[in-house]
């Protein structure tokens, strides 16, 4: 294995081209992950999150460029070795038929296995704990097929934290959640990279929760183009919603935590016109 910047950050990506067959999704597209950091990446629909995704968990190929994990092209680990480093929660994924949540869960542990070595306490250990942060310990016995989507979406998380690994990519990880869950899992993300200097990276797409947990905001426009990134003070701004998600809208200061707060624009619907383009009335 060669190491070419042991001095970068611990995962990045430099130029890549992204794409499916013939569908290009990305062209000289570069991300540095800072370390410990809770890097959120926002952008509308298709615009290529999942797919940049997948090419730093290493899913998929890049056409052109390199990832690089701990200063060493990600192509160039053995599969369990980059599974021991990092977690990827994809966006979509399906159980094999009639698997328990304690099952699933416990797929977590392969890349720490051995040969010779079976299960351990300290498997054990790390799958009840990643089931009891994401609240599903006592969904343990339940086929995952039975689940509802939200218990179902935390059982995945469960799964990707039971691999205990120092970088967490995470697609999506609110999807399916009511506000409550959202909070929850937003927060034992934010714990995690806190408390235990985890680096997490997740795709979100409330624009007002990733400026309030991200420590690195990534917002991308489509064609898999990076439009700004930084501190969510400095990024968020009204021009550059409207500008990559067509919005208009006021950013103001969140009252909870000073953080930018997106407010879109009343719709004009709200107005009703007179004959000679006179506003009639205008109800908040
Ligand atoms: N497996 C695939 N095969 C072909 N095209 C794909 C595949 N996955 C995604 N795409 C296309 O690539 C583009 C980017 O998709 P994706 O990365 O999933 O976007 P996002 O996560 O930002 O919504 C979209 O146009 C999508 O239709
Ligand atoms: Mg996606």
């Amino acid at each position: 294995m060669t190491v070419k910047n042991p001095s970068g950050p611990r995962l990045r990506a430099e130029d890549l081209t992204l794409s499916y067959d013939r569908r290009t999704v990305a062209t000289s597209l570069s991300v540095d992950i800072p370390d410990h950091s809770f890097t959120v990446i926002v952008g509308p629909n298709a615009c290529g999150k999942s797919t940049l995704l997948s090419a730093l968990a290493r899913m998929l190929t890049p056409k052109a460029g390199q990832v690089y994990l701990d200063g060493a092209a990600i192509s160039s680990y053995r599969s369990r070795e980059v599974a021991r480093r990092l977690g990827l929660l994809p966006q979509s994924s399906s159980a094999p038929g009639g698997i328990t949540v304690g099952d699933l869960v416990a797929r977590g542990r392969y890349p720490h296995q051995r040969l010779l070595k079976q299960w351990s306490a300290e498997d054990e250990a790390a799958v009840t704990e990643a089931m009891r942060q994401t609240g599903v310990l006592d969904l343990a016995d339940r086929p995952v097929d039975d689940l509802s989507g939200g218990q179902r979406q935390r059982v995945w998380l469960s799964m990707v934290l039971a691999q205990q690994t120092s970088v967490l990519l995470l697609d999506e990880p609110t999807t399916f959640l009511d506000i409550a869950h959202q909070v929850e899992v937003l927060d034992l993300c934010a714990e995690l990279h806190a408390r235990r200097g985890h680096t997490v990276v997740a795709v979100l797409h409330d624009l007002n929760q990733a400026c309030r947990y991200a420590t690195h905001l990534i917002v991308m426009r489509p064609g898999g183009v990076v439009a700004a990134q930084g501190d969510p003070a400095g990024v968020m701004t009204a021009e550059l919603v409207e500008d990559v998600f067509g919005l208009p809208c006021r950013i103001i200061d969140d009252p909870e935590t000073g953080t930018p707060l997106m407010v879109p624009a009343a719709p004009r619907r709200y107005e009703a016109e007179g004959t000679d383009g006179t506003v009639l009335t205008k109800t908040p």
